[in-house]
């Protein structure tokens, strides 16, 4: 390896965006492989900093603060505190989780702008931007909709039609409109700076193609990008709204800096909290080996666009390796935040708490590192019980009780005169150290973790064929000794897992009274220092787990998929029938009695992104305020149902649609060509009033 070059390693994970919960597909795109290569370099004494914080910029911040009608700094509050807390959980042990509205983020991004600038390392450059007159704000490509030009659909985005998935520009938009304001909005000429990639191709084409030990996957998008059709163009760092940090020139008010230009300086500027006085022998000195972890949809940022910032600043190291992951679907189908389709962490925690290992191991055993993989819960399960439990808990159990209950907990002696099967186990031990660390060394975690279970299999199988709870009885001397090579194999899986496995490692530890010992040293150590020590009962390191749970976890997802088809279907429904509808066959008393009908008032209405249908309300009932999601927007302007009365029924059960739960059910009449109406009363009759 050429390591050996470099005295001191700065990884980094992906800093996520603050704008929703963190779920598997995160964990195991890049988080979970992170953790473990920093625990592994940790064991072996390295100097290492692990740094990730919170991506707070951007248009997807602001979106989710319109979309929730609050200020962006309350979702990136909301979101940066769940997120680092699912971290911690989990285990992803950062050495910092900083966050770039942090005010020391915004100098450090400032300065590094301003030396590129003052350096002319930009192109500045005017263009034709959509401005909203009555907002008096330009337009970022989200908040412009109109005609799609290539389906007609009436609300396509200025990046894209989601209709028919063509990628646009707001330019090509028939009959435009701000999202904001709804106003027509007007082409203005803006100054912004641009990084001439173009100009730059050459020296980062030289920069990727010196790199050796990348990943195919990640080399093969690099060059995707470097030989594409016209090349790499010119991309503006900066952008026009209000949200972001700031471009420090006095010609720039009112811009901000482009989220990907600040973001990944966002490592730079949590090393600089990690280290306030010495952070520059980890970003300036190049014997400081620089690991970016991240996603596959972040090459282009990371290869490319990141390395050519540093390297035109001159300052900076620039990253030696970019472990990007592929993409982990969930029984089959994409991970969707917005569609709801996620194993969320937060959740999870909940639903099978004190049971992070059992994750951690189902997500590294199938990571996604060479493709794209599905995470099921069927997998999760078998793995679990078929493995975690099966093989590396019940051989640790099984050497654990027999000591415990037959020599008074001490681990006896080894084999003064190991047999053939004795040097074998300990042939595999020894060799299994070295494997397990080349291949986290290679970022080749799934095969570490099978090498590691490859050792706990060994001592199953080793157990089985001394059968030592057999010789108890018949040759009690050597169910000692091969109980005290199983203690040394438990000892070195102790060690060893901690990296994958950091909470079972640490009970075992714990319980056995070991220390963490270096990397190297855990063969030599395990075999002299484990036979003599008095052992505690670690207790099961593994829970198995049962049908039930997977079959809850199943039925959840196949609710949310009916939730979500449901959502479309009300989307999509024709809306005009011409005949009344049919009448319903008849109900008791009993039945209508259980209905809790009451006047509700409307107190906002507004559409429901991406949907041409809902309206999501909220509806004063009186004695508590209701949001409630209707398929009504074809029928009213969400300004003209403002302040009117409406029917509601009360106790109807909630339901998500599209990630909104709707808490009952607005009534209307509908006539014969479809259409509703609301079924104002007299006036009068007060909010939470019951109707019966
Ligand atoms: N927030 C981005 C995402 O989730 C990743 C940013 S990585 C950084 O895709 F380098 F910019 F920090
Ligand atoms: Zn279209």
């Amino acid at each position: 390896m050429n390591s050996n070059r470099f005295k001191r390693q700065l990884v980094t994970a992906a800093l996520p965006y603050a704008n929703g919960p963190l779920h598997i597909g995160h964990l195991a795109g890049c988080y979970l492989p992170a953790d473990i290569y920093v625990r592994y370099l940790r064991s072996k004494g390295e100097e290492v900093a692990f740094v990730c914080g919170s991506d707070e910029h951007g248009v997807a911040i602001t979106i989710k603060a319109r979309k929730e009608g609050i200020e962006p700094r309350q979702v990136v509050d909301r979101y940066h505190a769940q997120m680092r807390d699912s971290f911690a959980a989990f285990g992803i042990d950062f050495d910092i989780y900083g966050r770039t509205t942090d005010a020391l983020h915004a100098e450090t991004a400032q300065s590094f702008f301003k030396t590129l600038y003052d350096k002319g390392g930009f192109i500045e450059k005017t263009s034709e931007q959509y401005f909203d007159p009555e907002a008096q704000q330009f337009l970022a490509d989200r908040y412009i909709t109109g005609t799609c030009p290539v389906c007609s659909f009436e609300r396509a985005y200025g990046d894209q039609c989601e209709n028919c998935g063509s990628s646009l520009s707001p330019n090509d938009l028939i009959n435009p409109k701000s999202a904001l304001s709804g106003a027509t909005p007007e082409l203005r000429p803006t100054l912004n700076w641009y990084l001439p990639l173009d100009a730059m191709a050459p020296k980062i084409r030289s920069y990727i193609e010196s790199r050796s030990g990348w990943k195919p996957t990640v080399i093969g998008q690099c060059r995707s990008w470097l030989d594409s059709g016209d090349g790499l163009q010119a991309r503006s760092m900066t952008r026009d709204m209000d949200w972001g940090v700031p471009v420090p020139l006095p010609e720039a008010e009112g811009k901000v800096l482009y989220v990907w230009f600040d973001a990944p300086i966002g490592y730079i500027s949590a090393t600089r909290r990690l280290f306030p006085t010495d952070w520059e022998r980890w970003w300036k000195d190049p014997e400081t080996r620089l690991v970016h972890f991240i996603g596959k949809d972040n090459i282009v940022f990371h290869c490319i666009i990141f390395p050519g910032m540093l390297m035109e600043h001159g300052d900076y190291i620039v990253p030696d390796q970019v472990p990007a992951n592929e993409f982990l679907n969930l029984e089959g189908d994409k991970i969707s935040t917005s569609r709801n389709w996620a194993v969320w962490l937060h959740e999870y925690l909940e639903e099978f708490p004190d049971n992070q290992d059992a994750l951690r191991y189902t997500l590294c055993a199938s990571a996604p590192e060479s493709k794209d993989n599905d995470f099921t819960w069927k997998d999760f399960q078998a793995r679990n019980n078929n493995e975690l439990v099966a093989v590396f808990g019940n051989f640790v159990n099984r050497v654990s009780v027999l000591i415990r209950s037959n020599f008074d907990g001490v681990v006896p002696a080894l084999p003064a005169h190991p047999t053939e099967r004795d040097a074998a186990l300990f042939e595999v031990m020894e060799t299994a150290g070295v494997q397990i660390g080349q291949s986290i060394e290679q970022y080749r975690f799934r095969e570490a973790l099978s090498v590691l279970m490859d050792l706990a299999r060994a001592g199953n199988k080793y157990l089985a064929e001394e059968e030592p709870w057999k010789q108890l009885k018949t040759q009690p001397s050597r169910a000692a000794e091969v109980l005290g090579m199983g203690a040394v194999i438990s000892a070195a899986l102790a060690q060893w897992s901690a990296p994958f496995l950091p909470f079972a490692a640490a009970r075992l530890r714990q319980a056995w009274g070991l220390e963490v010992w270096s990397w190297g040293e855990v063969a030599r150590r395990a075999k002299t220092e484990v036979p003599g020590i008095r052992i505690d009962d670690p207790g099961l390191l593994f829970q198995k787990i049962d049908d039930a749970a997977i079959e809850a976890q199943k039925t959840k997802l196949d609710r949310r998929k009916a939730e979500m088809e449901a959502a479309t279907a009300v989307d999509s429904a024709p809306s005009a029938t011409l005949d009344f509808a049919p009448p319903k066959p008849a109900i008791s008393f009993d039945d209508f009695g259980k209905m809790d009908l009451r006047v509700g008032r409307v107190l906002s209405a507004e559409r429901v992104p991406k949907t041409d249908k809902l309206l999501k309300l909220e509806v004063d009932l009186g004695y508590e305020r209701r949001t409630v999601v209707s398929g009504i927007a074809q029928h009213f302007e969400p300004e003209q149902l403002v302040g009117k009365s409406v029917t509601v029924l009360a106790n109807l059960a909630p339901r998500t649609i599209k990630g909104i739960e709707s808490q009952g059910m607005l009534l209307f009449a509908e006539d014969a060509s479809g259409r509703l109406h609301l079924l104002e009363g007299e006036g009068g009759a007060r909010p939470g009033s019951a109707i019966g």
